[in-house]
């Protein structure tokens, strides 16, 4: 009866989910004024969180980053000129002054101003939303309110720009352009192009692995698209907190994610009364693994045939996230990732890559 009660809760709140397909463009934005006098100007756009292109400013790059952009690119020259206009000349002109502006007003050598203006498509209602939201050295700083049309001070320092950037029609039109006319554009082109590899879903191999027979036991779930996931120990067939340790979700250099979750049990309890659960975000599957001590792999024994069991249950877990927490978790993160293109050199030699 309880089951039966909580199956029903949980897929009222499914079809609540699944109900609001929405689909995102951001644009990673970067001016950096730092040893040099020079100040460098670089971005990467993402749909639904997968990079799809990026640009190095200073060093004339700009790179689709998947075959499908390739493919877009290549049919439709206009949207690609688009993307080199705002590279080499836009963005450029654009920040130069920003970031001397900057830097020269809050009296800091080196800094780092990353904006990310985005829109998002609720495939619902058919209706854009857009933001944009800045940081500055790893902080919030700047959100553009778009109904007002004037800047959010998120730090103490901001306060300053945004009285500067709120006299500025130039800046306050240029981002209105783009969140109302061109991203909406650019988010439909990449959708038509992109939407089935963005919408597939690549489940994980889980595998439970113990350094020593003390340690704590690792579910270690690779090869899972998209990153949007959980993973947890239950015990009994509920959620455990103690003695669990989450590890954070990582890229795989095919583009799928990994992540893994430890569990510190003693062995003298039962272990089969612990699950890993794996499961994507508003998913309706979950891929249950038993801990059971002859799967484990170690180091010492190398098992080649190791099969796990995998177990589908009609049973969702919704994580919601507030939209707050979730945004400055991303910023965080994001701010953190932002260095990630550049350090991809090899692109020094492969400028007009799509043509
Ligand atoms: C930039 O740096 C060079 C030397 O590194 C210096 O000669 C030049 O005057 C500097 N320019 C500005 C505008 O500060
Ligand atoms: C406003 O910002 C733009 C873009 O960076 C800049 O070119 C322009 O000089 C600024 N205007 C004023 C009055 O500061
Ligand atoms: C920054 O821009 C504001 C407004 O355009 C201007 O009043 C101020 O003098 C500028 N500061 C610097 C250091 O360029
Ligand atoms: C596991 O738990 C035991 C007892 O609760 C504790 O002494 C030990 O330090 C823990 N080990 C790890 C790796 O967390």
């Amino acid at each position: 009866m309880k089951n039966q009660m909580c199956l029903f809760f949980l897929l009222f709140l499914f079809c609540h989910i699944s109900s609001a397909v929405k689909h995102s463009f951001k644009c990673y934005r970067t001016a950096s004024s730092g040893l040099q006098n020079v100040s460098e100007f670089m971005f990467f756009g993402k749909v639904d969180d997968v990079v799809v292109n990026q640009c190095d400013s200073t060093n004339k790059i700009f790179k689709p980053k998947q075959d499908w952009v390739v493919k877009l690119y290549n049919e439709d020259p206009e949207v690609l000129q688009a993307g080199r206009q705002e590279c080499f000349v836009i963005i450029p002109f654009f920040f130069k002054h920003v970031i001397y502006n900057l830097t020269r007003t809050l009296q800091t050598e080196g800094a780092i101003l990353q904006c990310i203006p985005g829109c998002e498509l609720d495939e619902t209602t058919g209706q854009f939303s857009g933001f944009v939201h800045c940081g500055y050295n790893g902080e919030d700083f700047l959100r553009l309110d778009l109904k007002t049309l004037k800047w959010i001070a998120l730090s103490p320092q901001a306060s300053i720009i945004k009285q500067i950037w709120d006299r500025n029609t130039t800046i306050i039109e240029y981002y209105k352009d783009l969140i109302n006319h061109r991203f909406p554009y650019l988010l439909q082109r990449f959708l038509e192009y992109g939407r089935k590899s963005l919408m597939r879903t690549d489940p994980p191999s889980v595998s439970l692995l113990q350094k020593t027979p003390s340690s704590a036991v690792s579910c270690h779930a690779t090869g899972f698209y998209p990153d949007r996931a959980l993973m947890f120990w239950s015990k009994d067939g509920e959620e455990i907190h103690e003695g669990v340790e989450h590890g954070e979700i990582l890229p795989n250099h095919d583009g799928t994610f990994q992540m893994s979750v430890d569990l510190n049990v003693s062995s003298a309890e039962d272990w089969r009364r612990y699950h890993c659960v794996f499961q994507f975000v508003g998913a309706v599957d979950r891929i249950i693994t038993e801990l059971d001590g002859t799967l484990i792999r170690t180091n010492r024994v190398k098992p080649d045939n190791l099969t796990v069991p995998v177990i589908a249950a009609v049973v969702v877990v919704v994580v919601m996230a507030t939209a707050g927490g979730y945004m400055a978790y991303k910023m965080k993160k994001e701010a953190e990732d932002s260095t990630e293109p550049r350090e991809d050199t090899n692109l020094n030699t492969e400028t007009n890559t799509a043509h």
